[in-house]
C-alpha cells in the first residue's frame, strides 16, 4: 500500500524502475558498514549506492544478507574504478562476489578518466554486462556533455543515468537540460554539499514555511526538479530526517528562489570530471 511519505521510482532509458531516493556509503568505513546500512534498510532505503572504490561493498551484501530484505526488493549499485576500465567484465564479477550477489539493479563507470581514452571501451564492455545479466541497466557517472555525447555516437547506446556532484551551489542546469534531451536520469551525487548544507537565509525560510529542517528542504528540492538522490549519513536520526521528504512540497517560487543560490562552477566541492585519474 502506499503512504504519503512512499518513495517515487525513475523509469529509466530501459524500463528498469530507480527509487528516487537511495543511501550512499562513500567515505562509510568498511567495519562500520555492516551496522550502517543495517540501520538504512531499518528506516526505509531500499535503494543502496556503493563502488569498489569506496571498499564496503562486502559490508553492504552482508547487511542486505542480515537484514532479510528481499533482494528483488532492493535497488543495488555499483561503479567500476578507472583502472579496471580495460576489464569491466572481471571487475563486475569481483564486485558481485564481494557483494554476495549474482547482479545489480545498475553498474556505472565511475569517471570518464578521459587520459586513459578507455571509457568507450569500457561502455562497451558495460553494454555486454547488462546483456549477461550481470547488471539490470547501466550508466556513467562525471561524465560531462562531451563525454555522453562520444559514447552515444561511438555505441549507440545511451546511458540510462549519469551520476554527478550536483546540489544547490552546483546546479549543473546544462548537463540536466542535455540529459533530460537524451532520456538519460541524473543521479546526484554529494546532495547535501558532502556536509557543507548551504546555509542561506532563503533556504532557511523556505525550510522553516514548510516546518522542516534545510536538508531535508534540499532533498525535496532535488527530488521535484527530477534528481535521483543518494544523500549519506552515520546517522540513524539524521538517515531518518533525509528519508521524510516526500510529505510537502516546494511551489514553483521556492524552487525558482533555490535556483538562484547556483554558484555555477565556484560551488563544486569534489573533483573535475577531467582531473580524476
Ligand atoms: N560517483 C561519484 O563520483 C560519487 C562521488 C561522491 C559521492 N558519491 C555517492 O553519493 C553519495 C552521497 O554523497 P556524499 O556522501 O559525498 O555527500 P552528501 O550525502 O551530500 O553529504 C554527506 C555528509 O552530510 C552529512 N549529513 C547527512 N545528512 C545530514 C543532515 N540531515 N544534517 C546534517 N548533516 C547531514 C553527513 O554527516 P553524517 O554522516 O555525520 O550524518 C556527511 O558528512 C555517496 O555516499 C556516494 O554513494 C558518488
Amino acid at each position: 500500500m502506499m503512504t504519503e511519505n512512499a518513495v517515487p521510482t525513475v523509469t529509466l532509458n530501459n524500463g528498469i524502475e530507480i527509487p528516487q531516493l537511495g543511501f550512499g556509503v562513500f567515505r562509510v568505513d568498511p567495519d562500520k558498514t555492516n551496522r550502517i546500512v543495517r540501520d538504512a534498510l531499518d528506516v526505509g532505503y531500499r535503494h543502496l549506492d556503493t563502488a569498489r572504490i569506496y571498499h564496503n561493498e562486502e559490508g553492504v551484501g552482508h547487511a542486505i544478507k542480515e537484514s532479510g530484505v528481499a533482494r528483488e526488493e532492493l535497488f543495488v549499485t555499483t561503479k567500476l574504478w578507472n583502472d579496471d576500465q580495460t576489464d569491466a567484465s572481471a571487475a563486475i564479477d569481483k564486485s558481485l562476489a564481494r557483494l554476495g550477489m549474482d547482479y545489480v539493479d545498475l553498474y556505472l563507470i565511475h569517471w570518464p578518466a578521459p587520459d586513459n581514452d578507455t571509457y568507450v571501451q569500457a561502455w562497451r564492455s558495460l553494454i555486454e554486462i547488462q546483456q549477461s545479466g550481470r547488471a539490470k541497466a547501466i550508466g556513467v557517472s562525471n561524465f560531462t556533455i562531451d563525454h555522453l555525447e562520444r559514447v552515444i555516437a561511438e555505441t549507440g547506446v545511451v546511458p540510462a543515468v549519469n551520476q554527478v556532484e550536483l546540489h544547490v551551489d552546483f546546479q549543473q542546469a546544462e548537463l540536466r537540460a542535455f540529459a533530460a534531451g537524451q532520456g538519460i536520469a541524473i543521479e546526484a551525487w554529494g546532495p547535501l554539499g558532502q556536509g557543507k548544507i548551504n546555509q542561506s537565509e532563503e533556504l532557511a525560510g523556505i525550510a522553516a514555511a514548510h516546518g522542516k529542517t534545510v536538508p531535508q528542504t534540499i532533498l525535496r528540492w532535488h527530488t521535484q526538479i527530477g534528481n535521483i538522490v543518494i544523500p549519506k549519513s552515520n546517522n540513524k536520526d539524521r538517515m531518518a530526517e533525509n528519508f521524510d521528504i516526500f510529505d510537502f512540497e516546494l511551489t514553483a517560487a521556492e524552487v525558482a528562489t533555490i535556483a538562484t543560490l547556483d554558484q555555477g562552477e565556484d560551488g563544486r566541492n569534489g573533483g573535475h570530471p577531467l582531473e580524476v585519474h
